[in-house]
């Protein structure tokens, strides 16, 4: 293990314009530099690196961070591979914790696993392209398919012969031991070549290493499996690993979108006919895991499924996996007896390029349709549809995003906004409600590796009502806003209060009011940091372990303040104005008092539900009332005073 005062020494020592500049053309602009952005297609700079801060953020897809966390995205490594890059680059020499023999020997153990995968696939390419039988019989299913040899290579397809120990008896002359086959289940428990009589695929992962192999039977035998597959094991994850991905997330990052089929020979074909941004879940259930690994390389996935009912159904639940991982979901279903080979092979690419754009519709759209279709002219199904889709929405967690789907929802379905906003809201407390039961107090909402918060385009806060968003959460965020930008400052010198030990203060009352479940961890859990006499700095957030924390505090960091474009325009007319930055004190008192207002005005309205319901108490209620509306009114009196 790295020690933390090494990780420490490389989060000091590594300049942000100076990594990214190993990958990226940076212009300087001002303080900052941009240029375009390497982790989506753009022709115009929308990606910036601030050095005084030492994070980068692109305005395009929403990527930030620090120098550790551009190297792995950039390079899809883990934290520790990146701190090594960097300590690599910077010479540092990293001060780690011995490893025990144990560890070195499952380290061994892993590398040999590899090797013998290696040597596997090896095999089976040579009997597949060395051997009589392996041409005629092999090759020639893999012709007639429509393959060509260099496709074959590029996946590592290859052939078994129809006999028993064919790899183990070429295995053990090279010197391999059987018992490692047998554990990556290339030997059955009696010995024998687990794939027989078989065209082979190879699964790679990320970095290109074999990992596991399926076998697929040349002849229509209802009585045998058409697939086969190595079992699990210590290199394999199957809930992990997609179909593809090592050949795709090249071109997946170049366009931003992630092609999902169903099959391995979906994903083969499409890439032949130079469509190479597909990976496929093969067969099983999509996981949560399998949407996170796409998500390292873009946030738009498109299913692109058979139309039959399975596949319609395989797709919904996919669908709302994806959702619920923040991703921005498409739906495709191709026509009637068709699967992706097929029809791209029948077709040519562009005409299947073309099929995707103008078949390709949103989650919401083809829930809508499709529900309303089933409803058919009965009124109370109908009715039910907006229960349905404001289910589906509810699991959208961005707020941006969710509005866009309100929108769209609003029009499709013809509701006012009200009573669409109504049901969204009611699922989305249902939602907190059992995620709640699950986890205790504080639920973790978001463990997903990198959530791509985006950035709201916001100048000054702001007093009047958000249009549609769910409950508080704008308000919420700004707090959080604030917090991550100046908690360590002074909010009051001469008392020695910070600005976060201010905001905990005022804020203590309502936090269990939050509608952000998110937003609520962040502050608590800085907050418990801050007891124990931890510094709420900038690096506090930027290197918290939670790689969600520190998206967010990257992306809050990176303000319009600095970044946006004619900034340096405005900053002529704003100069007589003062700026956040020296401003912070105003700025955490508006953000808490906006969510006060907003906090109390619900609490006004619970209190009146009560009045309607328990008239035993109703004198004390009613003073409540009285109460609660004084305290909403002279925070709305302030905040309109202040409020430019
Ligand atoms: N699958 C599997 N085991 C099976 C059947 C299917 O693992 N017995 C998985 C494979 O990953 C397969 C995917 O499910 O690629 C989709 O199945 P299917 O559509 O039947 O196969 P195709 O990929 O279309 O294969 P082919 O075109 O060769 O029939
Ligand atoms: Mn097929």
């Amino acid at each position: 293990m790295i020690l933390p005062a090494s990780i420490q020494e490389v989060n000091d020592t590594a300049k942000i314009e100076d990594v990214v500049g190993d990958f990226v053309n940076l212009k300087r602009r001002g303080a900052n530099y941009s240029g375009l952005c390497p982790f989506h297609n753009e022709k115009t700079p929308s990606f910036n690196v601030n050095p005084a801060r030492n994070i980068f953020k692109c305005f395009g897809c929403g990527k930030a961070g620090d120098p550790i966390t551009f190297v792995m995205e950039h390079e899809q490594v883990s934290y520790v591979e990146a701190v090594r890059y960097l300590a690599k680059k910077y010479r540092i020499e990293l001060k780690e914790t011995e490893y025990t023999d144990q560890q070195r020997e499952a380290q061994r153990e892993l590398d040999s696993l590899y090797l013998v995968n290696q040597f596997a696939h090896d095999y089976f390419q040579q009997q597949l392209f060395e051997t009589d039988r392996g041409k005629s019989v092999g090759l020639a299913y893999f012709k007639q398919r429509g393959f060509r040899e260099e496709t074959m290579r590029n996946f590592g397809l290859g052939f078994t012969q129809n006999e028993w120990d064919g790899l183990l008896n070429t295995a053990k002359r090279a010197g391999y031991n059987p018992d490692l086959l047998k554990k990556l289940g290339l030997l059955t428990q009696s010995e024998r070549d687990f794939f027989r009589d078989r065209v082979m695929f190879s699964i790679h992962n990320l970095t290109g290493k074999v990992i596991a192999f399926a076998g697929r039977i040349m002849n229509k035998d209802p009585k045998q499996p058409k697939y086969i597959n190595s079992p699990e094991t210590e290199i394999y994850l199957k809930s992990k690993v997609l179909y593809g991905m090592f050949q795709a997330k090249k071109a997946i990052r170049q366009f931003d979108e992630c092609l999902l089929v169903e099959g391995y020979t979906d994903v083969i074909s499409l890439h032949q006919a130079g469509i190479e941004n597909v990976v496929a879940s093969s067969g099983t259930a999509l996981t949560p895991d399998q949407i996170r690994l796409i998500k390292r390389f873009t946030p738009n996935i498109r299913f692109v499924y058979d139309g039959d009912a399975a596949g319609i159904k395989a797709a919904l639940r996919g669908l709302d996996l994806a959702l619920e991982e923040d991703m921005d979901v498409r739906l495709v279903l191709l026509p009637n007896q068709e699967d992706p080979d097929s029809f791209v092979q029948r077709v040519g690419a562009d005409a299947f390029k073309e099929y995707l754009v103008e078949n390709g519709k949103d989650i919401v759209q083809f829930e809508a349709e499709l529900l309303l279709k089933e409803a058919g002219n009965d009124p109370t199904k109908r009715a039910g549809v907006l229960g349905q889709i404001a289910k589906t929405i509810a699991k959208i967690r961005n707020p941006l995003r969710r509005d866009e789907y309100l929108k769209v929802t609003r029009q499709l379905l013809a509701v006012d906004e009200g009573k669409l906003l109504h049901e969204v809201n009611r699922q989305v407390k249902q939602d907190l409600e059992k995620q709640q039961k699950l986890h205790g107090a504080t639920p973790n909402w978001d463990e997903n590796e990198d959530s791509s918060e985006q950035e709201m385009p916001r100048s000054r806060p702001q007093v009047q009502e958000q249009t549609i968003s769910i409950g508080d959460e704008f308000q919420e965020k700004d707090l959080i806003r604030v917090l991550v930008h100046f908690g360590d400052e002074m909010y009051d010198a001469e008392h020695k209060v910070t600005v976060a030990q201010f905001i905990w203060l005022n804020i203590q009352d309502v936090v269990s009011e939050f509608d952000n479940a998110f937003y609520r961890r962040v502050l608590e859990e800085s907050m418990g940091q801050a007891q124990q006499g931890v510094a709420l700095n900038h690096g506090f957030f930027l290197q918290h372990k939670e790689a969600d924390i520190r998206q967010l505090a990257a992306n809050l960091l990176s303000s319009p303040y600095e970044f946006s474009e004619g900034w340096e325009k405005r900053r002529e007319i704003l100069l007589n104005q003062k700026m956040p930055e020296v401003n912070f004190q105003i700025d955490a008192n508006l953000v808490i008092k906006q969510l006060k207002l907003r906090k109390i005005g619900r609490i006004i309205r619970q209190n009146q539900e009560k009045i309607k319901t328990n008239p035993e108490d109703l004198m004390d209620l009613l003073r409540l009332d009285q109460r609660l509306k004084e305290m909403r009114n002279s925070l709305a009196k302030e905040l309109g005073m202040v409020v430019v």
